[in-house]
């Protein structure tokens, strides 16, 4: 069992590392992202609240992803662990996700938070591009696709996300210091923490998560 949280900026590699994760470890990777924008896609009321403040780069009311994420934990797929790609991103988030484990008479084993400077993360959203059905991303430079323009698992034609835009990445970044960054702070004096340096393939880095998930199982609590 493995319960896991990503934490970072925009652009850090959450969903690309939560993805490879999820395959190594056969455990679901659960993007709140993926899940609103798929809701944005259907025309749900879901979709239809969240566009806006998606497009916008502005966060979703916590209660509303509190609910998306607690549903998902609910699901049969997610008893034998879970990757959260992007939630939470509050403290009130955080929290409401503490009362959720512990209802479930579970707890999180890391929280790793991908560490990379604002450049890079801007090069990384100015050029990502997205597939559509499965959330899976690219970069033609950095994470290039097996054919242009195509997704690897099935072909869907690749887009450009809304909130990729100048504006609204400038707005996610400021989101992401004022209230996401001081998760942090929450989460270090419980020793779950794990800060890696998100600069490097993606095969890099994904190495050094897993060498820090298993640094921690023969050495125990540390990264204070
Ligand atoms: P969300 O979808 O979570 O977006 P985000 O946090 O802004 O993060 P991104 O998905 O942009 O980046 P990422 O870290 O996943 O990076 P990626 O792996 O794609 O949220 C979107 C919106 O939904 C929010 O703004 C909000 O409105 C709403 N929302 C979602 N969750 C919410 C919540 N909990 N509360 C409230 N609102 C919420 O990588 C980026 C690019 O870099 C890709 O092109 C990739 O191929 C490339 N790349 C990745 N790793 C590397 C590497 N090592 N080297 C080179 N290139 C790389
Ligand atoms: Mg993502």
């Amino acid at each position: 069992m493995l319960n896991l949280v990503f934490l970072g900026p925009p652009g850090a590699g959450k969903g690309t590392q939560a993805h490879r994760l999820a395959q190594r470890f056969a455990i679901p990777q659960l993007s709140t992202g993926d899940i609103l924008r798929r809701a944005v896609a259907e025309g749900s009321p879901l979709g239809k609240q969240a566009k806006a403040l998606m497009d916008a780069g502005k966060l979703v009311p916590d209660e509303v992803v509190n609910a998306i994420v607690d549903e998902a934990l609910a699901r049969p797929e997610a008893r034998r662990g879970f990757l959260l790609d992007g939630y939470p991103r509050t403290v009130a988030q955080a929290t409401a996700l503490d009362e959720m484990l512990a209802r479930r008479g579970r707890k999180l084993d890391y929280v790793v938070s991908l560490d990379v400077p604002v450049e890079v993360l801007v090069d990384r959203l100015s050029g990502r591009l997205t597939c559509p059905k499965d959330g899976s991303t690219y970069h033609p430079r950095t994470n290039p696709p097996k054919r242009p323009g195509l997704c690897d698992s099935d072909s869907t034609p690749l887009v450009q996300r809304p909130d990729d835009r100048p504006e609204a990445v400038r707005r996610r970044l400021a989101e992401y210091q004022n209230k996401t960054a001081l998760l942090t702070d929450y989460y270090k004096p419980r020793g779950v923490l794990r800060t890696i340096e998100g600069v490097g393939t993606p095969e890099d880095v994904e190495g050094r998560i897993v060498s820090a998930l298993r640094d921690n199982l023969t050495a125990g609590p540390a990264n204070p």
